[in-house]
């Protein structure tokens, strides 16, 4: 049996997607680069924008219908968007023979077997992280030989107004520090020189007196591991203590993603994003300040309901002034059951189109200052 698994969405679905590779290669199913070769076609979707996720479901829907060279397939659809949409993407894909949750990522084998059994239209959406996918480290399969993403936490409790993933990801967990040390020591073993952990909000990380700084200095011990990267740090979390031990441990990686979103306080606020403008500012500075030549990228959604051309303004001066390493831009889209979304999403497509394009030019021209200096 072989299996095509495409991945959408963020790191923590690439990871999702090596655990999954992992699990299934245990199982004896061998992996392919082409959907008309396999038996199992999976799709680890993401619902952090309506794009996204049609996108993704457009696809898996084609290639449902299609037969493929080798007859019947089974057809299955996992991560954000079934978690979001649940039984109602039978819908969509009629055709589709399962889906399942990121936090029952540990059953799609199970699935799959049932499947060949003849079931149809099997779902696993439950929301809650089992023991084993807490706290079993499986170091299963790996896309590098040198470079590996480390789970540190799941899920968020932050809710901003505008953002799906906790209503698809759960609360936020913290795995344990012990068994994080472990898998990046059985890494180190498997010559894996750099690591990078992740969460939604590393800088919340707590397993009883563990911290993420104090999390970051035990991986700073590990003798083979020369490089520590970490992703998403969240400004209301970022610390000056944090900022400290970017500087004095030497393997931590001098970057810092720290999601803008907007530079207007009015926006900031109905975002329920918990800092303003100013306090950004602030954090900035003392990041240059401690950290010299650190790296530091950002994400900015324009288009936010009611942003008005005095916020977008506010959004550009403050961009034009930290100078970005590196920013995403997204154009704001309503996500129920999101908050924001019960907003009237007032902003034309075409401004939101506009402001998009105005900072990602603006952003261009600093690429290339940058590469001319
Ligand atoms: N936990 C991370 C990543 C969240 S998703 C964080 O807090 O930064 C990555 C980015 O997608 C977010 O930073 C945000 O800029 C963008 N995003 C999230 N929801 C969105 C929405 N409804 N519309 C447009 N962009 C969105
Ligand atoms: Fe979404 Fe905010 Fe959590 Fe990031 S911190 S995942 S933007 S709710
Ligand atoms: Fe997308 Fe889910 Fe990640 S919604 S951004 S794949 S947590």
């Amino acid at each position: 049996m072989r299996v095509f698994l495409r991945t959408f969405g963020c790191q923590m679905n690439v990871r999702d997607s090596e655990i999954l590779r992992g699990l299934l290669e245990e199982a004896g199913y061998a992996f392919t680069d082409e959907p008309e070769n396999a038996d199992v076609i999976i799709f680890n979707t993401c619902s952090v924008r309506e794009h996204a996720e049609h996108r993704a479901i457009s696809i898996l829907a084609a290639l449902a219908r299609k037969k493929g060279n080798r007859g019947r397939r089974i057809t299955g659809l996992i991560g954000c968007v079934a978690q979001h949409k649940k039984e109602e993407i039978f819908k969509s894909i009629p055709k589709l023979d399962f889906i399942c949750g990121p936090a029952d990522l540990y059953s799609v084998p199970d699935i799959i077997a049932r499947v060949r059994n003849g079931q149809k239209h099997i779902v696993n959406v439950r929301n809650e992280r089992t023991a084993r996918s807490v706290e079993y480290v499986n170091p299963g399969h790996r896309g590098s030989k040198i470079h590996a993403f480390v789970n540190i936490m799941y899920g968020c409790d932050n809710f901003c107004s505008y953002c799906i993933v906790p209503y698809v990801r759960g609360k936020e967990v913290s795995r344990s520090s012990k068994d994080i040390i472990k898998e990046v020591k059985d890494l180190a073993k498997r010559g894996i020189r750099h690591v990078t952990l992740l969460g939604q909000n590393v800088n919340s990380y707590n397993d009883r007196d563990c911290d993420f700084v104090k999390l970051l200095d035990l991986i700073n011990n590990i003798g083979s591991i020369d490089k520590i990267s970490f992703l998403t740090s969240h400004p209301k979390d970022a610390s000056i203590r944090l900022f400290k031990a970017m500087r004095d441990l030497v393997k931590v990686d001098k970057h810092l993603h720290l999601p803008l979103q907007s530079g207007s306080d009015r926006i900031l606020l109905l975002m329920n994003r918990g800092y303003t403008a100013k306090g950004y500012r602030g954090l900035i500075k003392k990041y240059r300040e401690l950290v010299p030549g650190g790296r530091i990228t950002t994400d900015i959604i324009v288009g936010y309901p009611s942003e008005t051309e005095k916020d977008f303004r506010d959004t550009l001066e403050l961009m034009k002034d930290i100078r970005f390493d590196g920013a995403y831009i997204f154009k704001y889209s309503p996500r129920p059951p999101a908050r924001s979304s019960e907003l009237k999403d007032d902003v034309p497509i075409r401004v939101k189109k506009e402001r998009n394009n105005i900072l990602l030019n603006t952003q261009k021209e600093f690429y290339k200052e940058k590469a001319g200096a």
